[in-house]
């Protein structure tokens, strides 16, 4: 079952971002080029392929201390309601869909050596030959039908895809994710807050980034939406869950702060487009100044749902 894909097919995805050089026609190119340093912009077509670029060095350490974070921070890989629809000890059947570096499917494998879990991705960042030996990881594009049967799974898992899925292909996931989890099994969604309280600085950012996210067809309060989004699909919520570390005052603040900063290097070329960032120079200070903010007035808030389909539909 499931798609066989070879990992080279996986990595053959290119981020959609353009360096080009602020001075057009070929004599401002030849003056351009006669002064020194030339000054670049970055244009961004599409924020889904030039965020969290999978390939980009430092994304499997990021995806992995962000989940043991999270871990930390939820005290555990799902909700405490899915246990009493799922028996864990006994066979299940878990798909993690989006799975970026694998980190949530291999640990909970661990943890449930009798369950058998598919990780899916459209990029093979995650282990390929070293891993639990009930954890299968396929490359695939979740926003096409999946290769897999009706009622298969008991739990099917998503976590922080806000930036890879446009509002309009989430309901096609979720029915796909509806149509392949068994009748009266689980579903867990987890997405960060993308818009973040804080002062002026934080607020100026996250204005910008919420009309370009708007621009691009995604939703920047998705994670306002989660339980509304699964009952549209026509799961159940058993249980919503929030939780903020405030960044000046949280035991796991450090952790959130070192997530927030490899976050902001991940969406470089985006943020340097948000807010018309001209140089490497120009983002290092603009992150400095931004991660200082967050850090003294602005906190990091997770919500997650997990529901449940319907045993009768
Ligand atoms: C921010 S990462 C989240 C990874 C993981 N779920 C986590 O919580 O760490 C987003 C992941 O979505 C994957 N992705 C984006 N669009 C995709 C698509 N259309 N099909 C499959 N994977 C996709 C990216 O390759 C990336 O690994």
């Amino acid at each position: 079952m499931g798609s066989q894909a070879s990992v080279a097919s996986c990595n053959k995805q290119k981020s959609n971002y353009s360096r080009v050089s602020s001075r057009q026609g070929s004599n401002a190119s030849k003056r351009s080029q006669e002064k020194a340093p030339t000054k670049k912009r970055y244009t961004i077509n599409d924020p889904a392929k030039s965020c969290f670029i999978p390939e980009r060095v430092g994304e499997r350490d990021r995806s992995n201390t962000q989940h043991f974070a999270l871990k930390s921070l939820f005290e555990g890989n799902f909700f405490d309601s899915i246990k009493k629809y799922v028996d864990f000890e006994h066979h299940v059947q878990i798909l993690d869909i989006g799975c970026g570096s694998g980190a949530w499917a291999m640990d909970t494998a661990t943890e449930y050596p009798t369950a058998s879990f598919i990780a899916i991705d459209r990029a093979a960042i995650f282990p390929t030959s070293i891993h639990p030996a009930n954890v299968a990881f396929e490359c695939l594009d979740i926003a096409d039908v999946l290769p897999y049967k009706d009622n298969h799974f008991d739990f099917v898992h998503l976590g922080s895809l806000a930036f890879a899925l446009q509002s309009s292909q989430w309901a096609k996931v979720l029915k796909e994710a509806y149509r392949v989890t068994k009748p009266g099994g689980c579903i867990q969604l987890m997405e960060a807050q993308l818009i973040s309280p804080g002062n002026e600085l934080v607020l100026y950012s996250q204005e910008k980034l919420k009309s370009i996210l708007l621009q691009h067809g995604q939703n920047p309060y998705l994670y306002e939406n989660l339980g509304a989004m699964l009952s549209e699909a026509g799961f159940k919520i058993i249980q919503e869950e929030k939780r903020t570390v405030v960044l000046n005052n949280h035991i796991l603040a450090d952790e959130f702060m070192h997530i927030l900063s490899e976050s902001v290097d991940a969406c470089m070329p985006f943020v340097m487009s948000v807010d018309g960032l001209e140089s490497s120079e120009e983002f290092q200070a603009w992150k400095s100044a931004y991660l200082a903010a967050r850090r003294d007035t602005s906190d990091v808030t997770w919500f997650g749902v997990a529901a449940r389909k319907p045993t009768q539909s």
